[in-house]
């Protein structure tokens, strides 16, 4: 019977499915965070479905005597190191495509949030100083016409790119690689192969890269300094895309006039400066929690276990991650 570890509390469905071919352990939040954890149970198991806290190094992977796949509840997958996996010849997956609607709308939903000042303005209603309609009160930046730039254009930032532009949004990004022409055109969108020149040509700068040693503190302080004083910027990508000390900076010293923040550095923390910043907005890593993706998210990574497990071709299983 093969042996399968989640390690933390997912829905029921991918549980279900996964108890048809395996004994499932779902441990308690937290019980896998570390990486000493992990190590000394991981030996036991043929499956992992993990979190995208769980950190996967190559000494759990080493540790993993039996395992044959690792399947991340994420579609980034920067816990995990995958060129050890292969290498020990552990396969890996992710969930792509599954979450990009919840996502985009989410991104949308934080900007809106952010350049209406919306939080701001109910916690002045809330601390009883609303004393009637205002005409200067809690004025915003107005979407229309303005540049949105986006930092990674594959699914999410392309679902981010189509809701802005019917907002009425100028979209311009930064990718790997030049996207396909009818999509470009669909989003009337112009590939900016220079970060600073993106930068500084955004009325919102958008990060929806994954995080990789390219993009790690990609947003620096030399980078902050480019962007308008009026310019917003939105993060539902990885932390650590962005230097915190100087976001946090900028933000204090009005460099750029607001930013909303889904992700962070080090997990659960956030760096304290950010938590005093103004016109900030910080969430708790939710831009895929919908009843509907987080099942599909579970499913798919259950899938590939099943896949795995039952030793089908790879080219039946069309999350793993091949690199
Ligand atoms: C969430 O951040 C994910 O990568 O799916």
């Amino acid at each position: 019977m093969f042996k399968i570890l989640i390690t933390e509390p997912i829905p029921e469905k991918p549980i279900s499915f996964l108890e048809e071919i395996g004994e499932v352990t779902v441990a308690p939040k937290g019980t896998y965070d570390t990486e000493e954890a992990l190590i000394s149970h991981i030996h036991a198991y043929d499956a992992l479905l993990c979190m995208l806290s769980t950190p996967v190094t190559r000494n759990v992977l080493e540790a993993g005597k039996k395992l044959k796949i690792v399947a991340n509840f994420a579609v980034g997958y920067d816990n995990i190191d995958i060129k050890a996996a292969q290498e020990l010849n552990i396969k890996t997956a992710n969930t792509p495509d599954v979450l990009t609607e919840a996502c985009g709308d989410y991104a949308m939903g934080l900007l809106l949030a952010l350049s209406r000042k919306l939080k701001e303005a109910e916690n002045y209603l809330r601390e009883g100083k609303f004393s009637g309609w205002e005409p200067l009160g809690f004025l915003g930046m107005e979407l229309r016409d303005r540049t949105l730039g986006i930092i990674g254009m594959g699914r999410i930032g392309q679902a981010f790119a189509h809701r802005a532009r019917a907002f009425g949004m100028n979209i311009i990004y930064l990718n790997r690689n030049r996207i396909e022409q009818t999509t470009e055109k669909e989003l009337n969108a112009e590939f900016v192969e220079d970060l600073k020149e993106l930068v500084s040509r955004s009325d919102v700068l958008s990060l929806n890269c994954p995080l990789t040693e390219e993009t790690h503190h990609l947003i620096d302080e030399e980078i902050l300094e480019l962007m308008p004083n009026h310019a917003l910027l939105v993060n539902i990508s990885r932390g650590a895309v962005i230097d915190e000390e100087a976001l946090a900076e900028a933000l204090h010293d009005q460099k750029i006039a607001g930013a909303a923040l889904d992700v962070f550095e080090n997990e659960p923390q956030v760096h304290p400066k950010l938590l005093t910043a103004p016109n900030t907005l910080l969430l708790p890593h939710i831009a895929s929690a919908t009843y509907k993706t987080r099942d599909a998210i579970g499913m798919l990574a259950a899938e590939a276990i099943e896949g795995v497990l039952k030793g089908k071709p790879d080219s039946d299983i069309p999350n793993l991650i091949r690199r």
